[in-house]
């Protein structure tokens, strides 16, 4: 079989939730997306709880949870980045994240990543000016961002239920077409460079 027709059969990716709440919307969210992408893609559901917040000190003995994350970003095909939306901006959570695997100086670990941002709040807006922003972030940080389709998800009670089934059929069909999308982007995009040792 040739190389680009297994590269294009299944994806691992790297998901981050900008969420610690054992209640997350976003999370549950993230495990719809999986439920509905599994013939396309394996999610690897990327700890971020444990890591410190961002200083430059820590380098010195890198906490294992930072070396963790970096090899998670690293060994992934793409980058799903799900965020919930405080005060119109990303949240702090998936920030640090991002600020950790950017870094040292030299050996970003998103660099030509193929990413995705999406998110959902219980709000109309659906996270669309924190995901504005993150998608900004994650262009600086190298990461090759799909920019259509945006999906701005607002929670309703019951529309995802408690196996993370979408329950409503065209928003299932709306969700699983989004994924399509970008698993073409990643077959378009290509994974990345390979980590540098
Ligand atoms: C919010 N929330 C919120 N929602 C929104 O649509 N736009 C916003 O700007 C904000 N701002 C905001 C700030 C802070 C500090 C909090 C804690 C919350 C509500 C938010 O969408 C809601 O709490 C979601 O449930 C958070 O996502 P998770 O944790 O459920 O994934």
């Amino acid at each position: 079989m040739p190389l680009t027709t297994i590269w294009e059969l299944m994806h691992n990716i790297a998901v981050i939730v900008g969420s610690l709440r054992a209640g997350s919307i976003n999370r549950k969210f993230a495990h719809a997306l999986e439920k509905l992408g599994t013939d396309k893609f394996a999610f690897n559901h990327v700890r971020v709880d444990d890591l410190p917040l961002y200083n430059e000190d820590l380098w010195e003995t890198p906490p294992e949870s930072v070396l963790r994350l970096k090899a998670d970003i690293e060994r992934a095909d793409a980058v799903l980045l799900i965020t919930p939306e405080y005060n119109r901006a990303p949240t702090p959570i998936i920030i640090n994240a991002l600020a950790w695997a950017s870094r040292p100086k030299g050996r970003n670990s998103w660099a030509g990543k193929p990413a995705s941002v999406i998110g959902t709040s219980g709000g109309g807006i659906g996270t669309a000016v924190a995901q504005s922003q993150l998608r900004s972030v994650a262009v600086i940080m190298g990461m090759v961002v799909m920019g259509q389709p945006e999906v701005y998800f607002q929670t309703k009670p019951d529309l995802i239920d408690a196996e993370h089934t979408v329950t409503d059929e065209k928003t299932r069909t709306f969700l699983a077409s989004y994924l399509g999308k970008f698993d073409a982007w990643i077959n378009r995009v290509g994974p990345g460079p390979a980590p540098k040792a």
